[in-house]
């Protein structure tokens, strides 16, 4: 691995079907100034691919994995036993059952492989990104600045008064 400044965050999903949501997370590290990379890799329909991928993520300087995965959502909890980079679950929100099997499968992990679960759908991938920044932000002050100027203009745009 090369100088953790160099660290990047890898968005990765479970079908082209979760973009929708996930490339919320893509807009957020990019507003913060966080390097990443996006990939759809499938659990149940591409295993080789997930495997292939979580071998190199050390090689590829990756420092963060956020995995977005919708119904059956395995991805999160297969990567995280693969790797030991934190692990950050988007639970993306299924036909049928709105996003509670999502959000079922990605936090009911057992003890010993852990993932950090974020709320269903759109707020879960910004803040999944947000997550991630302010892990890349311990060793990289750019981030560490941007993140804090992006809460600062947060909090500033929040108006005292409804009228
Ligand atoms: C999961 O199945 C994916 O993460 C997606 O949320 C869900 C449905 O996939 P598609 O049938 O839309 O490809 O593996």
């Amino acid at each position: 691995m090369k100088k953790n400044n160099k660290l990047k965050v890898s968005i990765i999903m479970g079908s082209q079907s979760d973009y929708k949501v996930m490339k919320l997370a893509e807009k957020t590290l990019k507003k913060i100034g966080v390097s990443f990379e996006t990939k759809i890799i499938s659990a149940h329909r591409t295993p080789q691919r997930m495997y292939e991928y979580a071998a190199k993520v050390e090689l590829n300087n990756i420092g963060v994995i956020i995995a977005g995965a919708g119904g059956s959502a395995h991805l999160p909890g297969m990567i995280s036993a693969l790797t030991h980079v934190p692990v950050l679950g988007v639970p993306v929100e299924s036909k049928k059952l709105k996003g509670l099997d999502s959000l079922l499968s990605i936090a009911q992990m057992p003890k010993g492989i852990p993932v950090g679960t974020l709320a269903i759908g759109e707020d879960g991938a910004i803040n999944a990104a947000l997550l991630a920044a302010a892990i890349i932000a311990n060793n990289n002050s750019n981030v560490r600045k941007k993140l804090k100027n992006f809460r600062t203009s947060q909090t500033k745009s929040v108006k005292k008064s409804p009228k």
